[in-house]
């Protein structure tokens, strides 16, 4: 039977695809939910995908992972440097989580540099762009079959 893994995105990271491309890309969240979907494919791994602007909703949705998925790969976008909600959800579970970041926060500005979940996740990607989902969905699906 296949892993299961679940993909996770906060806040903003509905609007990619038009939300300052020279940081993010053009690639459309829709676009990244196929292309995710694809490389799964090729790993046989299981995933759904999701994005939602709340915090609330993404720690229901961290739990249900917990619950239902082997592994999590989250994008907590914006809550990554302020939300001790997740950072509390991700140590509330007990499947690995990669945290995955389009851009590279601690080249930013100077609050990107706070991270509330680095410490607690299993592994970080960031400053890939999307390629960073497929080399979450590769090491994760490494981590699971070990
Ligand atoms: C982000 C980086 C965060 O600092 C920012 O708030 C985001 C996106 C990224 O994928 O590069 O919304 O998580």
């Amino acid at each position: 039977m296949s892993a299961k893994v679940h993909i996770l995105n906060g806040p903003n990271l509905s609007r990619l695809g038009t939300r300052e491309p020279a940081v993010y890309g053009s690639t459309t969240l829709a676009e990244l939910a196929q292309l995710c979907e694809g490389w799964a494919r090729g790993l046989d791994l299981e995933v759904t995908f999701a994005q939602r602007e709340g915090e609330g909703e993404l720690v229901e949705l961290i739990h249900r992972a917990g619950d239902q998925a082997d592994g999590l790969i989250l994008n907590a976008a914006a809550y990554t440097h302020t939300s001790v909600a997740v950072r509390d959800a991700i140590t509330s579970i007990s499947i690995p989580v990669i945290e995955v970041h389009l851009s590279n926060p601690a080249a930013r500005e100077p609050f990107r540099r706070q991270n509330l979940l680095e410490d607690v996740v299993y592994a970080g990607i960031r400053g890939f762009g999307v390629d960073g989902y497929r080399l979450a969905l590769e090491g994760l699906a490494g981590r699971l079959r070990s």
